[in-house]
């Protein structure tokens, strides 16, 4: 295994795009960010130097950090946040993870600029489980806004009122051919005839799901959060904030110019969503015997919910003699979590802005995450009292029709602390994640840190421990690290609890995550010495200053 340095310097840098120019945050003044790569089983160290005004931590989203949570990222769970002008080294130990997965910034909204691709190939002798593709693309769906970004959280926890939307949907930092002044910028993949390209695809934005399709080409999803997976062809993909795909296409059309576009998929009724479309080109080196014309391709309606579970249903594992043997079978805890947006009434302390003159928030079993001011993971580790308590729940706090078309207001309301659900080394986890109708349904992108874990089933409605558990894939159920949890739905996942430390939970649509839609596994230490965390690294940001 090899290790590879980099350095990452944050700063802000005047970008133009949409006809003006604008600082934004960046690494190395690139947006999207510097592309990694190494192989499965690499270590990849990256020396961070703030150079901005503005704090900032990094997670490596999807590497599970194998007993070693303090370089996870995300800002007061594993680590206090990098400040102005200060450095931090980050240790990176890749273990099984391979395929496309992503780095991004884990604090505050910096993520919305401060992202890019980490690509992990096969480490010889191992290869890919297909054809050696022609080329590799890295393809970043990412957004732009007019407004400052590093404003938004603080505006919408202040006023308890939606964040602003992003004014264009970007394809590896462009906005593309139907944005002002963009047509020019507009990224381009040119293919040879015959030949086939992996698109390493991450969906960076904010708050949106997205369908994505090219004109007149199937695609073939052969990887999904850094796992492989069994191969799926298919005309559109939906791809929810935090997952990453890898895609094949194969250039077999007649020589020609065709779209590839991406926009929305908005499955709440009611909120807001930015419904333009981002496009690329994807042109054919060969002459074309139909000059420069354009195909554009058919993406579902936006709010088509259907469209989107008929493609997740579709996901299994890759399997060795038809099944895939570590999905755990016999379980030891089990966890039933709603996930709700919920309305609160306003106070003077906290005026408000949010819908009806009242104020928006988001829990997990009806607990509102607040963030510590010192880091959950030091606070364990030292001992520290009055940080944190072990309570959160298992159980939803109130049974109700979480589903229903009208949910009584009294169940709107939400309580606010930071608890922590403690699981045992190596305990078998089911856990069922329900999306609740309580203010408004949506789909929630639900992305675990540490770990993988096998989504063993889902459906509509409220989940019914009785009948669904009977429809379970136990045979190859997908293993993902972001899971979408169907609107007005659930999905049950199930993982072992083997990777001690502090992991944080949360929806990865950022307004739901800054209302409070998070929360955090405390995984104990085993017996072993190969079983506990390791010693925080002797640079780790302080605290207090
Ligand atoms: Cu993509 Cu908590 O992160
Ligand atoms: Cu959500």
């Amino acid at each position: 295994a090899k290790t590879h340095r980099h350095s990452f310097v944050v700063k802000l840098r005047p970008i133009t795009r949409l006809c003006s120019s604008k600082n934004i945050l960046t690494v190395n003044g690139k947006f999207p960010g510097p592309t990694l790569e190494a192989r499965t089983g690499d270590r990849i160290i990256v020396r961070v130097i703030n150079k901005s005004k503005y704090n900032i931590t990094f997670h490596w989203h999807g590497v599970k950090q194998v007993r070693n949570p303090w370089y996870d990222g995300p800002e007061y769970v594993t680590q206090c946040p990098i400040l102005p002008g200060k450095k931090f080294t980050y240790k990176v130990q890749l273990t099984n993870e391979e395929g496309t997965i992503w780095w991004h910034a884990h604090s505050g909204w910096a993520r919305a600029t401060v992202h890019g691709p980490l690509i992990i190939y096969p480490a010889p002798p191992s290869t890919y489980p297909f054809p050696k593709p022609h080329a590799q693309i890295p393809f970043v769906i990412g957004e732009w806004w007019k407004k400052d970004v590093m404003e938004i959280p603080d505006n919408a926890k202040r006023s308890g009122g939606e964040p602003i939307l992003s004014d264009a949907y970007t394809i590896n930092g462009q906005p593309g051919y139907f944005y002002p002044c963009s047509k020019k910028g507009t990224f381009e993949l040119t293919v040879e005839r015959g030949k086939t390209y992996l698109l390493r695809m991450i969906n960076a934005v904010m708050d949106e799901d997205l369908f994505f399709a090219i004109a007149k080409h199937e695609m073939t999803l052969v990887g999904k959060d850094g796992i492989y997976m069994k191969q799926i062809k298919t005309n559109y993909i939906m791809i929810t904030p935090g997952q990453s795909m890898d895609l094949l296409i194969t250039a077999n059309q007649a020589p020609g110019t065709y779209f590839m576009a991406t926009r929305s998929y908005s499955s709440a009724f009611g909120a807001g969503f930015d419904n333009t479309t981002a496009t690329a080109i994807l042109k054919y080196s060969t002459k074309s015997s139909i000059p420069s014309f354009h195909f554009f391709p058919t993406l579902p309606p936006y709010d088509r919910t259907e469209a989107s579970t008929d493609f997740t249903k579709q996901f299994r594992s890759l399997t060795i003699n038809g099944r895939r043997a570590d999905v755990p079978l016999k379980i030891d805890t089990r966890l039933l979590f709603t996930l709700s947006v919920n309305l609160l009434n306003c106070s003077t302390k906290k005026p408000c802005a949010g819908a009806f003159g009242k104020r928006f928030a988001a829990s997990v079993n009806n607990v509102s995450f607040v963030a510590p001011s010192l880091s959950l993971l030091q606070a364990y580790y030292y001992k520290v009292p009055g940080v944190f308590t072990r309570d959160f729940p298992k159980n939803p706090t109130r049974k109700f029709n979480y589903t229903a078309e009208v949910i009584p207001e009294a169940l709107m309301s939400t309580s606010f602390g930071t608890r922590v659900m403690v699981l045992e080394y190596n305990a078998s986890v089911e856990l069922v994640l329900q999306g609740t109708n309580v203010v408004a349904s949506d789909n929630h992108p639900v992305h675990l840190h540490g770990y993988s874990f096998y989504v063993v089933g889902w459906g509509f409605g409220n989940f019914d421990p009785k009948t669904d558990t009977k429809r379970y894939n136990l045979v190859d159920p997908p293993e993902e690290t972001t899971v979408g949890v169907p609107k007005n739905g659930w999905v049950a996942i199930r993982f072992k609890a083997n990777n001690p430390g502090m992991w944080l939970m949360h929806c990865h649509l950022e307004r739901h995550q800054v209302w409070g839609m998070s929360m955090v596994f405390l995984v104990k230490n085993g017996h072993a010495r190969d079983q506990k965390i390791v010693r925080p690294p002797h640079d780790l940001p302080k605290c207090y200053h």
